[in-house]
């Protein structure tokens, strides 16, 4: 019994080398003649014998008889007659618990000369979404730590967010916020695209240590090929979906989607898609929603994600702010006017809307969140008025006590960045706030 089982192993085993070699090289594309391997298969081009170094590199596409490919590093010592080996495999990391606190490359290796990772196991990092049949609803909220969200933009456990805000308005220290507040049981942080500076920068002052405690950090600067930087999108996404499979609700936050699908559109670029749209080309619309839909709820415990989304001079219609913007179940937006006068974090919230609230939050909470928003609304409509000193008091009911009300509410929306915030106790502040069902 036990030999047959042997046997069959031994039968399975695939012990055929496929070998390819180099023909070309044209920026950051590698052509070859053969192997015979798949789309998405992970190859190792060995460098000149001499040296015996290896590179890895992802088949992209096919061109005739050639295999195009492309490099996880830089392209080093490669030469014409270069061979290719396929692995048969498309590309996996190793995953664990050990990996929470560290900060790891694309592939998943740690990043910090020093560590080890042991007890991991190899995960694939490109998964299909959950069938949607077995998603639970969104029925529970989250508590996210940033007072503004958890009373008037809640956010169900296994919600996906976007996050759009231009440059240097606040999103790191907001992500860092999250991660040290959220009730979450672990965060996964991808960094793609960002500046090597940033880097450091968001783990000691935006995380902390307290933050990188329970946080595993992905890390794909931005002088990473393209495909180590659509590889750090997924490879944190699939992290997410195996903390997920183990029950726990997981919070994903990644730094920028726009990042990921600018990489994506340098590959469909460099294989000879079509530019569409801002030059994005086809396969950038369509590896979205496929990346973004695997987070979110399944049998075993759920992804709660923030994506952030670039927006240059707010331009929400954008092609990339306007496709993410139509796959997840809610939008928050960062207002560089708001950031100029000091109110951080800087959420607009009256641009800003969560899709699940009215499916987590109670009744008393929904309507003094309905309550605030018209605070909010009649005095940003009066505010020229108001702030020229044309509005006269006594002439509107409903201004004068917006008018009455806009300092409170801006304090009550302005938040430190260490300073911790609970969401049942937020919910009642906002309740003592704008009083019980309208009667101020
Ligand atoms: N909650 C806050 N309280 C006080 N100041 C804040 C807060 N959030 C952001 N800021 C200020 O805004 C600046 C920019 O914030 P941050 O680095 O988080 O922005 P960003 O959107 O990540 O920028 P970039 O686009 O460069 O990555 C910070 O240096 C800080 O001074
Ligand atoms: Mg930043």
């Amino acid at each position: 019994m036990y030999v047959s089982h042997l046997m069959d192993a031994i039968d399975d085993i695939d012990t055929y080398k496929r070998y390819g070699k180099i023909v070309r090289v044209v920026g950051l594309m590698i052509e070859s003649k053969g192997p015979e391997a798949s789309v998405g298969e992970v190859c190792v081009i060995h460098s000149s014998p001499k040296k015996d170094e290896t590179i890895l590199a992802e088949v992209v596409g096919f061109s005739e008889e050639k295999v195009l490919l492309m490099p996880y590093s830089e392209i080093t010592d490669i030469s014409p007659g270069c061979l290719v080996e396929a692995t048969g495999d498309p590309l996996q990391v190793k995953v664990g618990r050990g990996m929470v606190g560290q900060v790891l490359d694309s592939l998943g290796r740690s990043m910090y000369e020093t560590a080890s990772l042991k007890g991991l196991r190899p995960y694939p990092t490109d998964q299909s979404p959950p069938n949607p049949l077995s998603r639970p609803p969104i029925e529970e909220p989250i508590q996210v730590g940033v007072r503004s969200i958890d009373t008037l933009l809640t956010v169900g456990k296994g919600q996906r967010v976007g996050i759009f805000a231009g440059s240097g308005v606040g999103k790191s220290t907001l992500m860092g916020m999250i991660a040290r507040n959220s009730g979450a049981d672990i965060n996964v942080i991808a960094l793609i695209g960002e500046r090597g500076r940033e880097v450091r920068e968001f783990i000691e002052r935006d995380l902390g240590e307290e933050g990188l405690k329970k946080s595993i950090v992905v890390v794909a600067t931005s002088d990473q090929p393209a495909l180590m930087r659509i590889k750090g999108a997924y490879t944190a996404t699939a992290i997410s979906e195996y903390f997920r499979d183990l029950g726990y609700d997981v919070n994903l936050m990644m730094d920028s989607v726009t990042r990921v699908a600018m990489a994506q559109r340098e590959v469909g670029l460099a294989t000879g898609e079509p530019p569409t749209t801002k030059g994005y080309t086809p396969s950038v619309f369509a590896i979205l929603p496929k990346l973004l839909e695997r987070t979110g709820t399944n049998a075993s415990g759920s992804i709660t994600a923030f994506y952030t989304v670039l927006v240059d001079g707010d331009d929400m219609n954008e092609p990339i702010a306007d496709t993410v913007r139509g796959i997840l179940d809610g939008h928050f937006v960062l207002d560089r006017k708001l950031a100029e006068q000091g109110q951080f974090p800087a959420i607009n919230v009256l641009k800003s809307i969560s899709r699940v609230m009215n499916h987590v939050a109670d009744k008393e909470h929904l309507e003094a969140a309905v309550r605030m928003r018209n605070l909010l609304a009649t005095y940003e409509e009066n505010q020229e008025l108001i702030q020229i000193g044309a509005y006269r008091k006594g002439s509107s009911k409903e201004v004068d006590e917006a008018i009455q009300y806009h300092p409170k509410l801006i304090s009550f929306l302005k938040q430190g960045t260490h300073e911790p915030v609970r969401n049942v106790e937020a919910v009642e502040q906002l309740i003592q706030l704008v009083g019980r069902g309208g009667q101020g």
